[in-house]
């Protein structure tokens, strides 16, 4: 059995770099306990503010987004951090040579139901600034809280996947996951279909029609409603995730935030061969205007977003 610290040692990438990477991975550890315990501890509900995008925080975002900054603070190859949760980017006070951009508890509408949640990361070059596009990323990765705690990891060649044992030290499980081309999976939520434009409402309808429609196949819908528990399914037995630009999130540019949602899972994805997409251009060459921007976001595997991209291709 390879433990993540064996694995990590073995990878060809600076051991500053893998250093970073084990600092989420043991903050992942204190928020998996904490959340595994939470109703019993009364760390439950909201917390009673609001963060930069007007999203109510709740007690777990708040405590989640405490231990990572308690992690990286200590790793000083970390100078900066970006969290959903907060509004500025942190300075740490040292030279690190690393960004970590993070939402450190995804999910919300899950928490206090007992339903899987996670915290995502993307690590990127502290000297190239705090807008860079996600191509630029050294790392990314999330760890799952679910019936299993996962962790899964990419510098950009290939993915693997590692899981908590009852002692507190990620296994590792799984190497090379490849998104499987074609599926008959796909994921978006349908409660906004009068917000849709046309290309997604092309493929949506095309899906439901199943094997009578377009498509020839039957389709099926899974909608968990924490990207990370999503996208976990997408990497393990393929499908397709949607949060398209809808006229209702038009005008804040989508629903999902580019540096610390779209642009790891992308780059997992990715570096599982599947595709990612914003409908009109890859979502990891997108060039951010702000820490916290969004973004509309489509992948999984190739098949369905090449689908989905015709749709657009339309007009
Ligand atoms: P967060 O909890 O970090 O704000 O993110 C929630 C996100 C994402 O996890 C999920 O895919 C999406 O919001 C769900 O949106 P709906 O509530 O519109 O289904
Ligand atoms: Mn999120
Ligand atoms: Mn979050």
């Amino acid at each position: 059995m390879t433990n993540l610290a064996q694995w990590l040692a073995d990878q060809p990438v600076d051991p500053k770099l893998a250093s970073v990477v084990a600092s989420m991975a043991a903050a992942s550890v204190e928020i998996a306990r904490v959340l595994r315990t939470a109703p019993i501890s009364g760390q439950t509900g909201l917390a009673g503010q609001t963060n930069v995008q007007g999203e109510a925080q709740k007690a777990l975002d708040v405590i989640s987004n405490d231990l990572v900054v308690k992690h990286l603070e200590r790793n000083a190859e970390v100078s900066i951090l970006v969290s959903e949760e907060l509004d500025e980017a942190v300075h740490f006070s040292n030279q690190g040579a690393y960004l970590v951009a993070t939402d450190p508890l995804d999910g919300s509408s899950n928490l206090d139901v007992n339903v899987t949640v996670g915290t995502i990361f993307s690590v990127l070059d502290a000297t190239a600034g705090l807008l860079q596009k996600g191509s630029a990323q050294l790392a990314a990765g999330y760890a799952a809280y679910g019936p299993a705690t996962s962790l899964v990891l990419s510098f950009g060649q290939s993915v693997s996947v590692f899981t908590l044992d009852e002692g507190g030290d990620w296994v590792l499980t799984a190497e090379g996951l490849r998104v499987a081309e074609a599926s008959g999976e796909y994921a978006i939520n349908t409660a906004r279909e009068r917000f849709w434009d046309a290309a997604t409402r092309g493929y949506v309808e095309e899906n439901v029609a199943g094997e009578t429609g377009a498509a020839g196949k039957r389709y099926n819908m899974r909608w968990v409603g924490s990207m990370v528990a999503d996208i976990h399914r997408i990497l393990m037995r393929g499908g397709i995730f949607l949060y398209p630009l809808d006229s209702e999130t038009a005008a804040k540019g989508g629903r999902l935030r580019l540096l610390y949602e779209a642009n790891p899972m992308a780059l997992l994805v990715e570096a599982a061969g599947g595709r990612s997409t914003t409908g009109h251009e890859s979502i990891l060459e997108m060039m951010p205007t702000g820490i916290h921007q969004r973004v509309p976001v489509i992948l999984g595997s190739a098949e369905e977003v090449a689908r989905v991209e015709a749709w657009y291709a339309r007009g």
